[in-house]
């Protein structure tokens, strides 16, 4: 992570993470708390993912990504093609359904309230679920059992 005070994945720890899921273009990424949404933009560029979508609470980190977007498109860091295969979302990333189709959930939960994980596990078990489906997140999973709602969890080899 870098030192920003609200914490956000450097563009090699993104790099580093993508390769150990695997990511690739059959998957549908989700950023559940995208901030200014670079890994959301990573993943299309570095992995031409199928979609890659960011969901952020804020509307002021909201508006930031979605300025990032046109921003890479007008100078080329990002294709016509991968931008539209790009979302970004103004909205609860917990709420029911949120990350409905996704087949890999990110999150970068160290600064996330313990209560949000439940709220995860409950918006998890409602959702309709893709076989290639995978959950990373930054915060030990132990206490959260991905694995009881038939979803694999990943540990990372490497920290980020
Ligand atoms: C630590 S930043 C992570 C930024 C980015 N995902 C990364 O890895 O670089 C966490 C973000 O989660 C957002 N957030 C917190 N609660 C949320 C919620 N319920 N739904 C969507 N976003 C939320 C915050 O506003 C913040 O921008």
């Amino acid at each position: 992570m870098s030192d920003a005070t609200y914490g956000e994945l450097t563009v090699e720890g993104a790099a580093r993470l993508f390769e150990q899921l695997d990511l690739g273009q059959h998957d549908v990424f989700y950023d559940l708390g995208s901030g200014d949404g670079k890994v959301v933009l990573l993943a299309a560029v570095l992995c031409g993912v199928e979609r890659s979508v960011g969901v952020e609470l804020d509307p002021d980190r909201h508006s930031v990504a979605v300025a990032m977007l046109s921003s890479a498109v007008a100078s080329s860091a990002i294709t016509s093609d991968e931008a539209d295969r790009v979302s970004f979302v103004n909205g609860d990333a917990f709420a029911p359904r949120a990350f409905e189709g996704a087949t890999v959930i990110y999150m970068l939960s160290n600064v996330f309230p313990p209560k949000l994980f439940g709220r995860f596990l409950t918006s998890l078990q409602s959702s309709h679920r893709t076989a290639r489906e995978r959950c990373v997140s930054s915060r030990r999973a132990a206490r959260f059992p991905l694995t009881s709602c038939g979803s694999s969890t990943k540990s990372l080899s490497t920290p980020l």
